[in-house]
Formats: C-alpha cells, sequence, structure tokens
C-alpha cells in the first residue's frame, strides 16, 4: 500500500515510524512533515487543510490509505471529501467525519452527546453574548475554582480555570461578548470544577468494533511542578501506574462501550483514534473532554509500545473488521520528554542548529519542529524532539530519556526534568 501521514509534529513522525515498520507499506509520504520524517518518508510541502492538493497527490501517487494528525483538516471535513468524491471514495481514511469530529470541534456538541449516551462527566450549562446574564447567574451557584470553556477550537487555549468569582464574571463577559477567542468563544460551557487526577485514554474504532490502546499522561504547563503556561504538551507516560484493572474495567464498561455504542446509534461515520480526557474523582472516572485523533506528545509514548502492524489494524478500520485483530502491547513503560525552544509557549527564536540526534542508539528521538535547512537539521517550532525510552518501571524509562536529551543541545533548549513527580 502507498500510505499518506498528514501533519508535521512528533505524532506524525511517529505515525510514520511505525507505518514504515510494517511490511504492508510500499511507499510512505509525509505531508508536510519534518526532518525526522524526511529520512524514512517522502515529505510533501503541502498544508493540511488544502483537500484538492491533497486529492491531487493522493492520485498522482496512487495512495491506499491516509492517516490524518492534527485535529483542524477531520473538524474541515476531510473524510467527508474523500468519501464523497469518485475519485477518492475508494481511499482508507483514518480520521472521523466532520459529524464524529464535532465531539472535539464543539464543546457542547460533546457534552450534549456524553449527556444522551449517560457517560460521567461534569455538570455544565453553555451560554452565548445573549444569555451572558444568565451565565454570571449560574457562576453564582457554583463554587470555585470556575472552569469556562470556549465551545469551538482554540488551539488549546480555550479552558480558564479560575479562582475568584468576579474574575470568572469578567473573562465569561470577555470571552462572549469581546470575543475572546474569535469565533470559537461565541459559545461557553461553564462546568463544575472535577478535582481529581488526570489520565487519557485512547481507543482505535472502526465505527462498530474497537480497540483499546495503551493509556498515558501527559504533563501541559511549562513549568516544574505543573506551574506557568499551559503547552502543546511536554512529555508523557504510558501507561498511567493508577490505572488498574478494576479501574480500565469502569472506564471501558461507563465510558469507552457507551462513546462507540453512542457513534454507531446515531449513524455517524467515524473511522479512528477517540482521545479521552478523564479525571479520576475518587474511584470513578469522568470525561473531561474528547479529542477526535491522537494526542501529541502522548502518540510516541503509546505508539511504540503496539506490537501489532499499525497498517494492519488501519485495514481493518477501514472494513470494520476491528473485532477479528488481536492487540498486542509491549508490556515495558515508555517515557516520552520533549525538549522545546526557549521562551515557549510564548515568543520564541527558529532556526537553531540541533546537535546530537545522531549520537542516541538506546532512545527514539522523534522530531516535532524540526526541518533541513542543506545538511543540517534546525529547529522549527515550540516543541523541537521528543525522546522516548523504554523500561519495566517507567522511572528507569524517564532517567534514560533524561540521559540522552543531555546528548542534545540547540540553543536555549528546555526540557522539564520533573515528569512523573506525581506519579
Ligand atoms: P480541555 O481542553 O477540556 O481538556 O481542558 C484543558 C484542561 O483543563 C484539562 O486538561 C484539565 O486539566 C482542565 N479541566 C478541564 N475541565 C475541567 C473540569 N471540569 N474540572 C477540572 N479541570 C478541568
Ligand atoms: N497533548 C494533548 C493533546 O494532544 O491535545
Amino acid at each position: 500500500m502507498n500510505i499518506l501521514v498528514l501533519g508535521s509534529g512528533g505524532r506524525e513522525h511517529t505515525f510514520a515510524y511505525k507505518i514504515k515498520q510494517s511490511e504492508l507499506c510500499d511507499k510512505l509520504f509525509v505531508a508536510p512533515g519534518n526532518a525526522g520524517t524526511a529520512t524514512i518518508a517522502k515529505n510533501i510541502p503541502i498544508s493540511v487543510t488544502d483537500f484538492n492538493a491533497i486529492k491531487d497527490l493522493v492520485i498522482k501517487e496512487n495512495i491506499n490509505m491516509v492517516v490524518v494528525g492534527p485535529e483542524d483538516p477531520l473538524v474541515q471535513g476531510i473524510s467527508d471529501f474523500f468519501t464523497k468524491d469518485e475519485q477518492l471514495k475508494d481511499v482508507i481514511v483514518i480520521g472521523p467525519s466532520k459529524e464524529g469530529a464535532k465531539l472535539e470541534g464543539s464543546k457542547e456538541y460533546a457534552k450534549e452527546f456524553l449527556i444522551r449516551h449517560h457517560i460521567p462527566t461534569a455538570a455544565y450549562q453553555s451560554f452565548t453574548a445573549d444569555t451572558v446574564n444568565q451565565g454570571k447567574q449560574f457562576l453564582d451557584t457554583l463554587n470555585p475554582p470556575y472552569v469556562l470553556k470556549a465551545d469551538g477550537l482554540a488551539a488549546g487555549k480555550g479552558v480558564l480555570i479560575l479562582q475568584d468569582i468576579e474574575e470568572a464574571k469578567t473573562e465569561l463577559e470577555n470571552m462572549l461578548t469581546n470575543k475572546k477567542f474569535g469565533a470559537a468563544s461565541e459559545k461557553v460551557v461553564i462546568e463544575e470544577f472535577l478535582d481529581g487526577i488526570e489520565l487519557s485514554v485512547f481507543v482505535l474504532t472502526d465505527g462498530k468494533n474497537y480497540l483499546t490502546l495503551p493509556t498515558a499522561k501527559d504533563y501541559k504547563r511549562i513549568g516544574e511542578g505543573d506551574t506557568g503556561l499551559n503547552t502543546g504538551g511536554m512529555g508523557a507516560i504510558s501507561p498511567v501506574p493508577f490505572a488498574d484493572d478494576a479501574f480500565m474495567a469502569k472506564i471501558e464498561e461507563q465510558i469507552i462501550k457507551p462513546t462507540v455504542d453512542g457513534l454507531a446509534k446515531e449513524n455517524i461515520d467515524y473511522k479512528g483514534f477517540i482521545f479521552i480526557g478523564l479525571i479520576k474523582v475518587d474511584e470513578d472516572p469522568k470525561v473531561i473532554e474528547y479529542n477526535v485523533r491522537m494526542g501529541d506528545p502522548e502518540t510516541e509514548a503509546v505508539l511504540p509500545r503496539v506490537k501489532t502492524d499499525l497498517v494492519k489494524l488501519f485495514k481493518h478500520v477501514g472494513i470494520q473488521s476491528l473485532n477479528t485483530v488481536d492487540l498486542e502491547i509491549d508490556q515495558r513503560s515508555a517515557a516520552t520528554v520533549m525538549t522545546v525552544s526557549g521562551g515557549y509557549p510564548e515568543a520564541y527564536e527558529k532556526g537553531k542548529e540541533i546537535k546530537g540526534i545522531d549520537v542516541i542508539s538506546e532512545s527514539i528521538v522523534f522530531h516535532a519542529g524540526t526541518k533541513l535547512e542543506g545538511d543540517k537539521v534546525v529547529t522549527n517550532g515550540g516543541r523541537v524532539l521528543a525522546v522516548t525510552s523504554f523500561d519495566n518501571d517507567f522511572r528507569i524509562a524517564l532517567k534514560k530519556s533524561y540521559q540522552n536529551i543531555e546528548k542534545l543541545y540547540f540553543e536555549r533548549m528546555y526540557y522539564r526534568k520533573d515528569l512523573g513527580f506525581d506519579l
């Protein structure tokens, strides 16, 4: 098969790395890709949302499968674009339809879906500019902290958690009336605050059947001890040690099954990943969000543990026969540490030469924001390189990643040295 991966981050390098290992893969393309994907695939400089350019590429290169990394093309309907096109309809697209992608594209849609299918989640109400005063009254009925969520996609920045009631009211007004997050905050979901520890569960579904992939926990804040600004993710550990069999059984019964059954019952075409963000409150899981793709950097920790041929799994997704495959998982833990550009997640410089990648052997280096400049690899984003290591003990896996990061260098490289501190 000829396969195209859409995206340019560490997640997509990891997809390409796994797909490249499959005997089922002939030619591999990544669009637009990075310096890491360039070593194992052909990078094509087109945007993930330029559907016509993607169509031309798929036809020209006889591509049979498209794996969609980020959410934007899914929310914009890339999957429907393929199914509705006479020339593209037989291509397997790993990623849900536009309707399915609303689970990530609209917080209100996701909450309504959760409630309809009796899946445990935080109590909520949603408001618009016309109902901003009711929103403020609703805030008065809650206890702090207050959770405000922009309904639409806001590049991971649309959730505010505030201690002070007056600040919460001001921010609600900023979001609804002053469009703080643009169109994404024309609607705001106000949610009950859930107090507990977070984890993420990843599911691969063909719309009828599903496989539960390993769990992971990511570290979103830039600073040690989970302080400072939110980032795309500073590292991940898989599996999550506290997610024991009993807790996983609850997640499966109360969350995963009703989610997949709910999609099927509502005739929502969904062939792809469901990334379920959960909080463990006392002994019970509650959903805080759905994403309709894999996480980044969770993918860099989760996928290397999947021993089953990834392309084989995707083929079964395409023909809705995931129930006929067994998932084989490496029982060791994986720990991923992300190196970032100094200044990230605020302003940072690009184009810094990266050294040391070639001397790392015991860990895998996944490229996130990198590009080739002549024969040099240079930084090209906030998150630059993800280093993943394995061991039976996640603490030793982390230590291996940290030891190997010391061999890497670029000007103003930063990483968190405390991952796993909370486990
Ligand atoms: P989301 O984009 O919905 O995942 O929210 C971003 C982050 O905000 C989550 O990873 C949680 O840390 C936090 N969060 C979201 N909703 C809640 C909630 N209801 N209670 C507590 N924390 C939350
Ligand atoms: N690491 C969180 C995400 O991919 O959304």
